[in-house]
Parts: C-alpha cells; sequence; structure tokens
C-alpha cells in the first residue's frame, strides 16, 4: 500500500514510525513532514490544506490512503473533497469528513452535540455580537474563575481563564468586538470553571465500532509545576497512574459510547481518531473537549505502546471492518520529553544545529520543527517544539530517567525543557 501522510510534527513522526514497521506498507510519503520523516519514507512540499495539489500528488503516485495528522485539512474538508470527486473516491482516508470535524472546529457545535447526547461536560451558554449583554449579565451570575473560549480553531489559545469578574468581561469585550481570534471569537462558549485533573483518552473509530487506544497525560504549560504560558504540549505519559479500570470503563459508557451513538444518529461519518480531553472530578470524568485527531505530544507517548500494525488498523477504519481487528497494547510506560527553542511559546528561534542525536540508543527520537539542512547535512531547529524524546520503560521512573538523560544529551543552542514531566503521576 502506498500512504500519504499529512502533517510534520511529533506526531505525524510518530505516526510515519509506526506505518513504516507494518509489512503491508509499500511506499510512504510525508506532506510536508521534517527531518525525521524524511528518514523514514520521502517528504514532499505540500501544504496540508491545497487540496488540489494533494489530490494531483495522489493521482501521479498511486496513492492507496491519506492519513491526515492534524486538525485543519479536515476541518477545511477533506475527507469530503475526496468522497466528492470520481476520480478520487476509492482512496481511503484517515480523517472524519467535515460535519464530524465540527467536534473540533466549533466549540459551539461541540457543547450542543454533547448536550444532545447527555455526554458529561461543563455547563455552558455562547453569545454573539448580538446578545453581548446577556453575556455580561451571565458573567455577574458566575463566580470566579470564568470560563471563556472562542468557538473555532485558534491554534490551541483560544481558552481563557479569567480570575477576576472585570478581567472576564474584557476578555469577554475583545474576543467578540475586537475579534481577539478573528473569526473563530465571533461566537464565544462561557462556562462553568471543573476542578479536577486532565487525562486524554483516544480512540480510533470507523465510524460504528471503536478501538480505545492507551490513555495519555500532556503538560501544557512552558514553566515546571504547570506554571506559565500554554504551549502545544511539554512532555506526556502513558498510561496514566490515577486512569484504573473503573474510571476508563466510566469514560467508556458515559462518554465514548454516546459520542459514537451520536455521530451515527446525527448521520455524521467519521473515519478516524477521535481525542477525549477528560477532566476527572472526583472520579466523575467530564469531556473538556473534543479533537479530531491524535494528540501532539500524546501520540509520542501512545503510538509506541500499540503493539499492533497500525496500517491494518487504518485498513480495518477505511473498510468499516475495525470490529473484526484485535489491538494488542504493552504494559510498558512511555515518558516523551518535549525539547524547545529559546522564547517559545511566544516568538523563537530558528536554525540552530542540533547535536548528538545519533548518539542516543535507548530512546526514540521523534522531530517536530526540524529541517534538515542539505549544505551542512546538518539537522536545524525549524519550529517552538524542536524535539520530543520517549522512552519505555517497566515503570514510569525507568521511561523518566531514560527520557531525561537523553534529553541532558541531545542539544542545540537556546534548549529548554520541563524538568517536571511526569513527577505527579509517581506513586
Ligand atoms: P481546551 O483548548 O478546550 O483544551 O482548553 C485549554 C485548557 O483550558 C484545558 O486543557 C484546561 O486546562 C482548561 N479548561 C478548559 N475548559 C475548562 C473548564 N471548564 N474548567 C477548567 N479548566 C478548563
Ligand atoms: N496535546 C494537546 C493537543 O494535541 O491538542
Amino acid at each position: 500500500m502506498n500512504i500519504l501522510l499529512l502533517g510534520s510534527g511529533g506526531r505525524e513522526h510518530a505516526i510515519a514510525w509506526k506505518l513504516s514497521k507494518s509489512k503491508k506498507l509499500k511506499r510512504l510519503y510525508i506532506g510536508p513532514g521534517n527531518a525525521g520523516t524524511a528518514q523514514l519514507g520521502i517528504n514532499i512540499p505540500v501544504s496540508v490544506t491545497d487540496f488540489a495539489a494533494i489530490k494531483n500528488f495522489v493521482l501521479a503516485n498511486e496513492i492507496n490512503m491519506v492519513v491526515v495528522g492534524p486538525e485543519v485539512p479536515l476541518v477545511n474538508g477533506i475527507f469530503d473533497y475526496f468522497k466528492n470527486d470520481t476520480l478520487l473516491d476509492d482512496v481511503k482516508i484517515i480523517g472524519t469528513s467535515k460535519s464530524g470535524a465540527q467536534l473540533e472546529g466549533s466549540k459551539d457545535f461541540a457543547k450542543a452535540f454533547m448536550q444532545r447526547n447527555n455526554i458529561p461536560t461543563a455547563k455552558y451558554k455562547t453569545f454573539d455580537k448580538k446578545n453581548i449583554n446577556e453575556g455580561f449579565s451571565f458573567l455577574k451570575k458566575l463566580s470566579a474563575p470564568y470560563v471563556l473560549k472562542a468557538d473555532g480553531l485558534a491554534a490551541g489559545k483560544g481558552v481563557v481563564i479569567c480570575e477576576s469578574l472585570t478581567e472576564a468581561e474584557n476578555e469577554l469585550n475583545s474576543m467578540i468586538n475586537d475579534m481577539k481570534f478573528g473569526k473563530a471569537s465571533e461566537k464565544v462558549i462561557i462556562e462553568e470553571f471543573l476542578n479536577g485533573i486532565e487525562f486524554s483518552v483516544f480512540v480510533l473509530t470507523d465510524g460504528t465500532s471503536y478501538k480505545i487506544l492507551p490513555v495519555a497525560k500532556d503538560y501544557k504549560r512552558i514553566g515546571e509545576n504547570d506554571t506559565g504560558l500554554n504551549t502545544g504540549g511539554m512532555g506526556s505519559i502513558s498510561p496514566v497512574t490515577f486512569v484504573d479500570e473503573k474510571l476508563l470503563k466510566n469514560v467508556e459508557e458515559n462518554i465514548i459510547k454516546p459520542t459514537i451513538n451520536g455521530l451515527i444518529k446525527e448521520g455524521i461519518k467519521y473515519k478516524g481518531f477521535l481525542y477525549f480531553g477528560l477532566m476527572n472530578v472526583n472520579g466523575s470524568p467530564y469531556v473538556i473537549e473534543y479533537n479530531v485527531r491524535m494528540g501532539d505530544p500524546e501520540a509520542q507517548s501512545v503510538i509506541p505502546r500499540i503493539k499492533t500494525d497500525l496500517l491494518d488498523l487504518f485498513e480495518g477504519v477505511a473498510n468499516e471492518n475495525l470490529s473484526g481487528k484485535n489491538i494488542e497494547i504493552s504494559n510498558q510506560f512511555a515518558a516523551s520529553i518535549i525539547l524547545v527553542s529559546k522564547g517559545y511559546p511566544e516568538k523563537y528561534e530558528k536554525g540552530k544545529k542540533i547535536l548528538n542525536i545519533s548518539d542516543v540508543n535507548d530512546s526514540i527520537i521523534f522531530h517536530a520543527g526540524t529541517i534538515l539542512d542539505k549544505k551542512t547535512n546538518s539537522i536545524l531547529t525549524n519550529g517552538g517544539r524542536v524535539i520530543s524524546i520517549t522512552s519505555l520503560g517497566d515503570n514510569i521512573n525507568e521511561a523518566l530517567q531514560k527520557s531525561y538523560h537523553n534529553a541532558g544529551i541531545i542539544n542545540f543552542e537556546g534548549k529548554y525543557y520541563r524538568k517536571d514531566i511526569g513527577k505527579d503521576l509517581i506513586l
């Protein structure tokens, strides 16, 4: 099978790494990819949202399956673009339809979907320019902290938690009236603050049946002890010690099943990954958000724990016979530490030479913001999140120790990483 994998982050390197182990794989292309994916397949210079260019590449290179890594092409309708084109309609797409992608592309849609399908989530109301005054009155009825969310995609920055009423009022005004996040904040969700610990559950679904993938926790803030600005994610751990069988069963019965059944009931075609961002509130799970893709950096800890051939599972998704496949998960712990560029998540440096990657042999290195400098044949930093170092171990300590050892070895000017990833999960 010839595959085109779309994306360029650590998540896509992890997916490429796993696919490249499959006997069913013939050729792997990654568009646009990074210096790490270039070692596993052929990177092609295509934008993930340029559907016409993707179509031309798929037809010219006899691609059988397109695996979509990030959310933006899904929200823009890549699944529907392929299915509505007679030249492309038998190319398998791993990713949801545009209507399913609204679960991530519109928080208002996701909240209403959860309400319709009795899925536990924080109470909320949605406001826009027309009823912003009701929004100000609504805020007065709530107590701090206030949670405000831009309805649309805002590159992970659209959620603002305010400690005071004045701050919340200013934020509501700036999101709606000043269009702080552009069109994404035309509508704003104000919701109840949930107090608990977050974790992430992922499923792979063919639209009717699903496989639950390993549970993970990510670390979103730039600073240790979860302080400072939000990032794309500074590290991840899988499994999560506090997510026991009982809690996972609760998630499956009250969240996963009603979500899949809701999609079926509402006629929404969904074939791919579905990510449940959850909050454990005293043993009861609530949905904080849906994402229509794998998490990054959760994928870097989740995928190495899947023993089953991922390409075989993807075929099950595409052919809608996933229920006939088994999924085997390793009992080992995975710990991923992300090395980031100086300045990230604000303006950061690029073009720094990355040293000593080849000295690492007991961790898996997944590249994110890296690029190969052909002139000097060296790998340079090319993004905020640069490299993720994933290690497996028989316990969380062993996995962390290996990753931290190698985080010290790999080097580039301005390298930064959090030293407390997974510490909260050590029993
Ligand atoms: P999201 O982009 O929806 O994942 O939100 C970003 C972060 O904001 C989440 O990871 C949570 O830490 C926090 N958050 C979102 N919604 C709530 C809520 N209702 N209560 C408490 N924290 C929240
Ligand atoms: N790690 C959070 C995300 O992928 O959205």
